[in-house]
């Protein structure tokens, strides 16, 4: 993975009666990735989809499905997430008794691994992990929805990602997500996010053009 820019559109902004065709729209829009939040009610207080439907989009791109898992416990459901054709696989710390158990599970599906932090989750919690990882996703609201305002308080928590991964050499993506916009997205990739997350900006703004918005996010 590199340190060029990667938008990951999320599909929770997305008009669900017609999500196929929006995963297509997205590609041709030119979505890097398309981020998939799932939800389970308990991990995070709100629900989602789960393998089926992504199982359903799986042969309508190509594109890397960057799957973000909101549930709790994750273990029992990776190898569904995995077979549905999730790429990326990100979870998050709390939502396992065993993180280094977890990642081995993923990996050992042939997934690139993730472990995301939520805005209060500090990042002592992943540090000894960091080499075994893929993405590190840093939350910018409190996971659950989309549309909530952007919290710059974890900017420096991506910083101190960035640092540890350049001195350790790493080739890891630095993942933000949540409340991004085109004003407050060029301190994300200041503070070294180098894929965006994006639902509400990319879907709503300019009367929901995904390419332009795609194209504002990439280089503002
Ligand atoms: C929140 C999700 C985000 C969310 C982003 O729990 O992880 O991916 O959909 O949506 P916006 O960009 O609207 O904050
Ligand atoms: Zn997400």
């Amino acid at each position: 993975m590199s340190n060029l820019i990667k938008i990951s559109p999320s599909i929770l902004s997305a008009d669900f009666s017609k999500l196929g065709d929006e995963v297509i729209a997205l590609e041709k829009a030119g979505a890097d990735y398309i981020h998939i939040d799932v939800m389970d009610g308990h991990f995070v207080p709100n629900l989602t989809i789960g393998p089926e439907v992504i199982k359903k989009l799986r042969p309508l791109t190509k594109k890397t499905f960057d799957v973000h898992l909101m549930i709790s416990p994750v273990d029992n459901f990776i190898k569904d997430f995995s077979k549905a054709g999730a790429d990326i696989i990100t979870f998050h710390p709390e939502a396992t008794p065993d993180i280094s158990n977890t990642i081995d599970l993923i990996k050992k599906e042939g997934k690139k691994v993730g472990i995301s932090l939520k805005p209060k989750s500090k990042l002592e919690l992943i540090e000894k992990y960091i080499d075994r990882v893929d993405l590190i996703l840093i939350m910018s609201v409190e996971p659950g929805f989309g549309g909530q305002k952007f919290m710059p308080e974890v900017l420096d928590k991506t910083k101190k990602v960035k640092e540890i991964i350049d001195k350790k050499e790493l080739k890891i993506d630095i993942e933000i997500d949540g409340g991004i916009n085109f004003e407050n997205c060029s301190s994300a990739k200041k503070a070294g996010a180098n894929v965006i997350v994006s639902g509400s900006t990319i879907f709503r703004e300019n009367q929901g053009d995904l390419k332009k918005n795609i194209g504002i996010l990439r280089t503002n």
